[in-house]
């Protein structure tokens, strides 16, 4: 009983940011990502009777205690719903280049999921893959599909309805997304620390509940008109007003560093020049950068020109899960 599959990195244009539920990741407000098409995780579930526990080779290495018992603890719902106990060999590959401090998260737990479900026959449909691959961590959900993903809060207390959804498919509309990695120590909040931080303390936070259900609507239009500039608008001011929510909590923190800002500026200068880019960034000091094909190479090389940038690959929409045969 063993299975193989692939499953590729997002990026959120419209964040996702506190949960309302943290046992069963449910998020307090629906996002709204791009699946990118050069990072990607591949993981191999193996299930067997000889197994005396659950075990996991992350890149060639043997996992620590700690991924160990998340990851049981995620195994644990695939087999309940198997209704099985065997114990699981898993192995994973990130082809996420390293330096790129990608949180490679979701696009591990929505592998593990794929995997790990097939392998035990479930034959899930793609929503309720994205509602398991959740509860191995929320972003998770959005990479089961290709393309602009939606992931629904939803409503129920179970949370059946949580789960995302595909927009548009990754060859719909063809924008670039640049991810900028810059030179940076290490970070010091993890996004699941930081999220439930900001929830239960900064004063902020009622003002991105307030209004990120609108800037999702307002995404939503700019999809389907195919209009960048409303994209970009509405994913650079959506991502500053969630990190604008880490300021105000107690204690504050911010994941910006200097070379973050150095990016951000760039950005904001190459626009007054008419050099169309907008940037979002996750739960750390890197930036992504946003524009159409026709400019990326020259946006490209501008960025990767500043002295605290390290490196910049170019994506673009990507697919959703694939199963492997081998690897
Ligand atoms: C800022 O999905 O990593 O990247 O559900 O606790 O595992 P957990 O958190 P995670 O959070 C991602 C936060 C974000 C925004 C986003 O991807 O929507």
């Amino acid at each position: 009983m063993e299975a193989i599959a692939r499953a590729h990195t997002n990026i959120a244009l419209i964040k996702y940011w506190g949960k309302r539920n943290s046992q069963l990741f449910l998020p307090t407000n629906s996002s709204l990502s791009i699946t990118l098409d050069h990072f990607y995780t591949e993981t191999k579930v193996q299930f067997s009777d000889q197994f005396e526990k659950d075990s996991l080779l992350l890149d060639g290495s043997q996992a620590t205690d700690k991924e160990i018992v998340k990851i049981t603890a995620f195994l644990n719902h695939v087999r309940n719903l198997a209704g099985t106990k065997t114990f699981a060999k898993v192995t994973s590959v990130n082809h996420v280049p390293t330096a790129a401090g990608f949180a490679s998260s979701a696009s591990g737990y929505a592998a593990l999921a794929t995997a790990a479900s097939k392998a035990l026959q479930l034959d899930l449909t793609g929503t309720e893959l994205s509602a398991l691959a959740r509860q191995g961590s929320g972003s998770a959900s959005r990479s089961i599909f290709g393309g602009f993903v939606e992931w629904h809060k939803g409503e129920n207390e179970a949370g059946t309805d949580s789960f995302a959804t595909q927009i548009l498919d990754e060859k719909a509309w063809n924008v670039s997304v640049l991810s900028v990695v810059v030179e940076a120590g290490p970070k010091s909040v993890s996004s699941r620390d930081g999220m439930q931080r900001t929830v239960e303390t900064s004063p902020f936070y009622d003002g991105w509940l307030a209004t990120v259900e609108e800037d999702l609507k307002l995404m939503k239009e700019a999809i389907n008109d195919r209009d960048f500039t409303k994209l970009g608008e509405i994913a650079e001011a959506n991502a500053l007003k969630m990190h604008a929510t880490t300021l105000g909590a107690k204690p504050p923190f911010l994941y910006w560093q200097s070379a973050t800002l150095d990016v951000m500026q760039k950005v904001m200068e190459l626009r007054q020049q008419g050099l169309e880019a907008y940037f979002t960034i996750d739960a750390g000091p890197n930036v992504k950068v946003l524009c159409e094909p026709e400019n990326e190479e020259m946006i490209k090389e501008k960025l990767a020109a500043l002295s605290s940038v390290r490196d910049v690959i170019v994506c673009h929409p990507g697919p959703g899960i694939q199963y492997l045969s081998d690897w």
